[in-house]
């Protein structure tokens, strides 16, 4: 092999608090292929990735199902291990962040980037749940967005207006996690000196190594100015704790773009290679190139963060990153409501996973667009160009080969060598397609030679020299020249449909896949019976698929967390609250309140006027005569819409509520509980 190059590849690496879904697979395929197609060509090429396992969602996530992050972790792992070996993703790692060499990695980093001065510690105040007794990320405050007003939009940007803002700035905002109103807390965090690096990441925005159209949006985010980077979280957190700082934690993003590292260390470890000549020999020293695969939402921690952390800790710089737009499914953003969320692993229960790999590929382009799966073209696709086109031709070839010549391809290609040739001639413009990622050009490459070698059959119609038995020796010449010419076509797939490939080459008694070697045909060679290669694709097995996914993403009723108990008090304090039976006099609605109703209550000697919030659960109506409990000696509390006079006690939660407290019967207006 001439000039084998030593690479290591990494896709993004997935959270562990969800599953793998095809919008993922979009990347896993694309890095996948890209991978396989190195390999193909004698390549020294690794594919490392790992789950990224830390953060705030990873700890709730677990809490909720009453387990340790680490059951839960290792449970994600084995389930995306699964999906992705379903479609074909062959990992030459698939680590986790949670690991001791990333902990040893992610420590030494930091210390690096310390000891040279870019990290500063200063103190910030940031959104706490004092029922939760934890800072909470933006992601699980929730409230009113202070730009258009929707309700119940995140702490950091508004689904409806598409508003940025920061958490304090939300109106009415609550925890997601306790529904508690959020403090603001004062805490020292780590922050780091991005800007230290402006000279040198100017330099690198230009080297070449990203797409054009990230290099521009580069050149507005440095325009705007480099901010500091909050690399610290508070506990409890899911995480590494950082070295010298006890009690805080790496936030997630610092420690996962180091998985790619750690993941190196323990595969370098396990096949007796050297680390260093991954990620600190220079390329043209003979070290590993790096590319990284990522989404068009990740380009901020990959372009920026990411290298100055590498330069500031002394390893060396990738050679490329490589990004992708999203995936749309019928011309939308997946989405649950419409059914179009589809997990891998309900994709792979009803279709070939071959199928995706291969529509994926039609599309993808090293351009940072959008991709979309329709599901009628996908079928389409599939069907004629994989069955109709390549596949058939072995079916076809192979029936008369195996019937009439005891399975024996022919001693020549005759006069129809040139056909072969020229597909031959192919090689490196696809390889080119290949490596430069235009796997959309090298597919319609490959099935533009498809439909040569389709027409060549038609031409020379086997079926019709299998009537004639002098055409013996003619008929067995065409199949011999169509089977080889399929395991061209079959080899230049077998980036994009490794399953097929490994298949055909059982079907043709070749197993590999080599490029090179097919520069010499499958001649006086004995193939093996032929087996089903890929059945066609019905639009019913798709309508099924749907259903399941339909079904799956149906809201299973969460298991309700309970709000953690409030601090302990005495009884001194309780007894300071005079709670009394009342009845209810009368309930009015409240002229421009959403949530409230006015109440008369009669506590036997005395009425009292007060506002509450339940107007979503009670009609008025249904409220006069009925008896309830109230905090009788509660400060009056001037209101909008008057004077409040008390409060009426009700039960919720996140679900439920407000349920209003009654007595048992019996009891009379004015008595006092105790
Ligand atoms: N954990 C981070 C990455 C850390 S890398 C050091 C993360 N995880 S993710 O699970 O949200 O996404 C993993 C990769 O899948 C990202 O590159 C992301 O862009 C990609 N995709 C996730 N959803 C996608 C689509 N719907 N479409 C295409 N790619 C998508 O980000
Ligand atoms: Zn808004």
């Amino acid at each position: 092999m001439k000039n084998a190059r030593t690479m290591l590849v990494t896709s993004a690496l997935p959270y562990a608090n969800g599953s793998i879904h095809l919008g993922h697979l979009v990347e896993y395929i694309q890095t996948d292929i890209w991978v396989r197609y190195h390999k193909l060509r004698g390549h020294d090429c690794i594919y490392m990735c790992a789950d990224d396992t830390h953060g705030t969602p990873v700890m709730i996530r677990a809490q909720n199902e009453g387990i340790s992050p680490e059951e839960l972790v290792s449970r994600v792992h084995a389930e995306h291990c699964r999906d992705f070996a379903a479609f074909g993703i062959g990992f030459d790692l698939y680590y986790t962040t949670h690991s001791p060499e990333n902990r040893e990695l992610a420590g030494s980093i930091y210390r690096a980037l310390k000891a040279a001065g870019h990290i500063e510690v200063r103190t910030i105040e940031q959104a706490y749940d004092p029922l939760k007794g934890m800072f909470l990320p933006d992601r699980f405050i929730r409230g009113q967005c202070p730009r258009c007003k929707a309700e119940d939009q995140y702490g950091d940007s508004c689904e409806v207006c598409g508003a940025t803002y920061s958490p304090t700035e939300l109106l009415n905002a609550r925890s997601a996690l306790s529904g508690a109103t959020p403090e603001l807390r004062p805490s020292e965090h780590y922050f780091f000196k991005l800007d230290h690096f402006r000279d040198f990441l100017k330099d690198w925005v230009h080297s070449g190594r990203l797409p054009d159209e990230v290099t521009n949006k580069l050149q507005e985010w440095f325009e705007a100015g480099l901010q500091d980077w909050d690399i610290s979280r508070d506990a409890p957190y899911f995480g590494f704790e950082i070295p010298d700082a006890s009690g805080k934690y790496f936030y997630v993003w610092l420690d996962a773009p180091v998985g790619y590292m750690a993941a190196t260390k323990h595969w370098c470890a396990e096949h007796g290679r050297d680390f260093d000549d991954y990620w600190k020999k220079p390329v043209d020293a003979g070290g590993a190139e790096i590319y990284h695969f990522i989404g068009k939402d990740i380009v901020y921690f990959h372009t920026l963060f990411w290298p100055a952390m590498l330069e500031g800790a002394g390893y060396k710089l990738p050679s490329g990153i490589f990004v992708h737009g999203f995936l749309t499914v019928d011309g939308a953003k997946m989405s649950k409501s419409r059914g179009t969320f589809i997990n891998a692993a309900t994709f792979a229960r009803h279709l070939n996973p071959e199928y995706l790999r291969y529509y994926y590929a039609t599309k993808i382009s090293p351009r940072v667009e959008d991709i979309d799966l329709n599901l009628e073209d996908f079928a389409l696709r599939v069907n004629s160009d994989l069955v109709g086109k390549v596949v058939n031709l072995a079916s076809r070839a192979a029936g008369f080969i195996n019937k009439r010549f005891e399975g024996r391809l022919a001693a020549t290609l005759g006069a129809d060598e040139a056909l072969y040739r020229d597909l031959v001639a192919a090689r490196e413009r696809i390889g080119e397609h290949y490596s430069g990622r235009e796997f959309g050009r090298a597919m319609r490459e490959i099935m533009a030679l498809a439909d040569r070698v389709n027409q060549y059959v038609d031409q020379a119609a086997p079926w019709v020299l299998a009537k004639d038995p002098a055409q013996s020796d003619a008929l067995q010449q065409v199949c011999t020249v169509t089977l080889n010419a399929f395991r061209v076509l079959v080899s230049y797939l077998a980036p994009v449909l490794p399953v097929l490939a490994e298949r055909a080459g059982v079907f043709l008694n070749d197993h590999q896949t080599d490029w090179e070697r097919l520069d010499s045909p499958l001649l006086d060679h004995r193939i093996n019976s032929y087996e089903h290669l890929m059945q066609r694709l019905e639009m019913d097995r798709i309508k099924l698929m749907l259903e399941d996914a339909k079904q799956e993403l149906a809201p299973t009723p969460a298991k309700p967390v309970m709000a953690p108990i409030a601090d302990t008090i005495g009884i001194e304090d309780f007894s300071k609250i005079d709670l009394r039976v009342a009845r209810i006099a009368a309930a009015n609605a409240v002229e421009g309140a959403d949530k409230l109703l006015q109440l008369t209550l009669d506590l036997g000697g005395e009425t009292r006027n007060v506002f509450a919030g339940i107007k979503k659960a009670y009609a008025p109506q249904d409220l006069v005569g009925r008896l309830t409990v109230m905090v009788a000696n509660l400060a009056p509390r001037k209101m909008k819409f008057g004077l409040s006079e008390g409060m009426v006690l009700a039960a919720s939660d996140e679900e439920g509520g407000p349920f209003l407290l009654s007595p048992d019967s019996g009891a009379k207006p004015g008595m006092r509980i105790k």
